[in-house]
């Protein structure tokens, strides 16, 4: 490989953050029209069932859309990203020699992620104040149980590689969301301004963890290597399937029994659709490890494959 040289993009970072430069993003009014996700998103609310009892039902699924989505990135910045920056700044990681540029750097996402995490929190409560619509269908996001149970079945000592790897993973994923909400013309301008600080933010944050992977890899042992690379896919898969549970929860808060609530699902939710293809938003993540040839590994290259990441 070649020579490993760190070239940080957080050079202007006092002029760049969204937590130095913009100005708090504050949803003033909203109509019972307003759109405040992409209904394409939520495949419930064109469900027979959901049309038959009219747009304000399909309104609130979509309000809840949002506050799920707001709360997924708050846990996944304060569980899976800050800490993991917050050990590299304090070249706590386990990954010896990085280069100080780098541990500078890890401080600023650190910060990054601690605003995107507020940011996220204080949004919701200002959309439960003008809609009137509670936040309280919102459960804990299905990556977070996930990723804990994944990380259990590894040895304690492995265990801090995993979440360094998880970071790498979620940081260098390219969710539709992050990347077409903003451009949505139909959602709120408060809406598509905060989904867009956070995105320019998280350009910075994946060139950083793609050459933190860069560093990571060739530093690790053969047998580190082994036993995360063929897991890697899992992590993709972690981060980005749909998360059916939370739509059963907004469908019962939205005056949908249990059982309605089921066949919602079963019927919208096919496995054929568009929203269970992970590989677009994995695009990138793939190319990180291709770059460092963790493919060359056959158990990797295979679990990739069968995942349909190859
Ligand atoms: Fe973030
Ligand atoms: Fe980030």
């Amino acid at each position: 490989m070649d020579p490993w040289i760190y070239s940080s993009r957080f050079g202007n970072w006092e002029n760049r953050a969204s937590v130095r430069n913009k100005p708090p993003r504050i949803l003033a009014e909203a109509s019972p029209a307003t759109v405040f996700f992409p209904p394409e998103a939520v495949p419930a609310v064109s469900d027979p069932l959901v049309a038959e009892r009219g747009p304000a039902v399909a309104h609130r699924l979509l309000v809840h859309a949002l506050y799920q989505y707001l709360h997924f990135t708050t846990v996944l910045e304060q569980v899976a990203v800050l800490p993991v920056t917050a050990n590299i700044s304090l070249d706590r990681s386990g990954v010896p020699g990085l280069p100080a540029a780098m541990r500078a750097d890890a401080f600023k996402i650190t910060t990054d992620e601690a605003w995107h995490a507020q940011s996220s929190h204080d949004f919701t409560e200002r959309v439960v104040a003008v809609t009137g619509v509670a936040a309280d269908a919102v459960v804990e996001p299905r990556f977070a149980h996930l990723l804990a149970r994944l990380r259990d079945g590894f040895d304690p000592a492995d265990r801090p590689l995993v979440d360094l790897v998880f970071a790498v993973v979620s940081e260098t994923l390219v969710s539709s969301l992050l990347a077409d909400l903003p451009f949505d013309r139909r959602l709120p301008e408060p809406v598509r301004a905060l989904v867009a600080d956070h995105a320019a933010d998280e350009g910075r944050h994946h060139s950083y963890f793609r050459a933190f992977l860069r560093y990571l890899w060739p530093r690790l042992t053969a047998a580190q290597r082994r036993l995360i690379g063929p897991r890697v896919p899992e992590l993709v898969e972690v981060f980005l399937h749909p998360d059916l549970a939370a739509v059963r929860s907004a469908l019962t808060a939205s005056g949908f029994t249990a059982a309605e609530a089921e066949t919602v699902v079963r019927r919208s939710y096919d496995r054929r659709s568009p929203i269970f293809d992970i590989a677009p938003a994995a695009r990138a993540t793939i190319r990180a490890f291709h770059e460092v040839d963790a493919l060359e590994d056959p158990a990797t290259r295979d679990a990739f494959l069968a995942a349909g990441l190859g």
